[in-house]
């Protein structure tokens, strides 16, 4: 049976009167009602460790459940332990575990997919139709103070890892250099971002890592732009909020893409699409270079007309690009050369049992927040 805990009683919790064998986790309930539970903690199965959970980030789709209950045909149709990007240390491990000790530090990888389908054996296996994604309905999230995971799903942090707190931002990050890989961005090459969010970020900081000499980012938000210049962006552009009346949205990008190349902004190599808005998608086609790449990495609306003579006729490659795979060590190396620094993005931080003032503060975008983390029960 589970125990729903009142915030009184979550104090006391918090301040060393944990029970033992507690498992609290922040679980969405219905639309809008966010609860934290105790849960069982069992022991790890033989191929499993066991995380003691210690950061945790807020991504959009974990706020989007929230506030929807979906996001496209993912349902939440039952409770849902939510958070999807985590880090921690491994507090027991299951028999067959041969990588990681109790103590290591981890970053968390929470997709498990199923190892034998035609995906998986091919390395692909963030496509595999049978992909457990954690806070992806039905699958419970690590928002929890103990998590399960396969051993070869988490990644030590080595030594010169700045902390926990960097490591729960290589899910993000992961995103990022997903995208660059499928767009085979090489050294020397240009690329324009839409979207100065979390994602867009972390594909601007992968493309600079990558080589890219020059990373245009668009968003409507200024205060986002001043962001992205400081951080990883050669040059930022305001675009506008809203489509004059009478104009089609493609139309609209039409312009908005000739008074970019009259300003000066050139068409790039590759284009990084990460806010997922229409007149994004069109603006970026025709900001592409001719035999350019374009990569569709945010999600938003499911049909988007486009101007596909355009991609016809000017050999554009136009791809999606699906969550990562295969990005995770190459992250941690990433951040712990570094070659990317994960530190600034981080704006706030919650505690365990302030779970829900964290999820308002993405939501309603509060105090320019970039990305909000909640730590692990015993950091109170
Ligand atoms: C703790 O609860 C979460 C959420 O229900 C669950 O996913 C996890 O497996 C539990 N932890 C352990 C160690 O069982
Ligand atoms: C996820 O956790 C919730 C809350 O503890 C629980 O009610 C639900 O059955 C779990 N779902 C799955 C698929 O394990
Ligand atoms: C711009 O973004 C910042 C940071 O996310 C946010 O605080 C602010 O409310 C946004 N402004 C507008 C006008 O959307
Ligand atoms: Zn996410
Ligand atoms: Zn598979």
């Amino acid at each position: 049976m589970l125990i729903i805990l009142e915030l009184v009683h979550f104090t006391l919790y918090s301040h060393g009167i944990m029970p033992e064998n507690s498992n609290i986790s922040w679980v969405l309930k219905r639309i809008g009602d966010i609860q934290a539970e105790n849960r069982p903690r069992p022991s790890p199965k033989p191929n499993e460790v066991e995380i003691a959970v210690k950061v945790t980030g807020i991504c959009g789709s974990d706020v989007h459940y929230w506030v929807q209950g979906h996001i496209g045909d993912f349902i939440v149709k039952e409770p849902m332990v939510l958070g999807h990007e985590s880090s921690g240390i491994v507090t027991n491990i299951g028999r067959d575990c041969k990588i990681l000790k109790v103590g290591d530090q981890v970053a968390i990888e929470p997709g498990i997919p199923c190892y034998i389908c035609h995906f998986c054996k091919n390395g692909q296996y963030n496509l595999c139709k049978d992909m457990k994604f954690a806070a992806t309905p039905p699958i419970n999230g690590t928002l929890c103070q103990y998590y399960c995971c396969p051993e070869d799903f988490c990644v030590k942090l080595p030594d010169n890892f700045p902390s926990l707190e960097e490591a729960a931002l290589i899910e993000p990050l992961s995103v990022g250099i997903h995208s660059c890989k499928l767009a085979d961005l090489r050294a020397g090459q240009t690329v324009i971002i839409f979207g100065a969010g979390p994602v867009g970020l972390l594909a601007g900081a992968a493309a600079k890592a990558s080589g890219a000499v020059k990373i245009t980012m668009v968003d409507i938000n200024q205060s986002r732009l001043d962001f992205a210049k400081n951080y990883v962006a050669n040059e930022v552009v305001l675009a506008e909020r809203e489509i004059p009346q009478g104009l089609s949205s493609v139309n609209f990008a039409k312009r908005f893409s000739q008074k970019l190349l009259e300003s000066g902004v050139e068409q790039a190599d590759v284009i990084l699409e990460c806010s997922g808005v229409e007149t994004c998608i069109q603006t970026g086609i025709y900001m592409t270079k001719s035999k350019g790449t374009f990569v569709q990495v945010g999600m938003g609306m499911e049909v988007v007309p486009i101007p596909i003579a355009d991609i016809g006729v000017r050999e554009i490659k136009f791809m999606g690009s699906f969550r990562y795979c295969n990005t995770y060590k190459q992250a941690v190396q990433l951040v712990s050369a570094g070659f990317i620094n994960l530190k600034p993005l981080i704006t706030h931080r919650f505690k365990f049992q302030d779970a829900v003032k964290a999820f308002e503060t993405v939501k309603e975008r509060k105090d320019n927040v970039i990305k909000a983390l909640i730590l692990g029960t015993d950091t109170n």
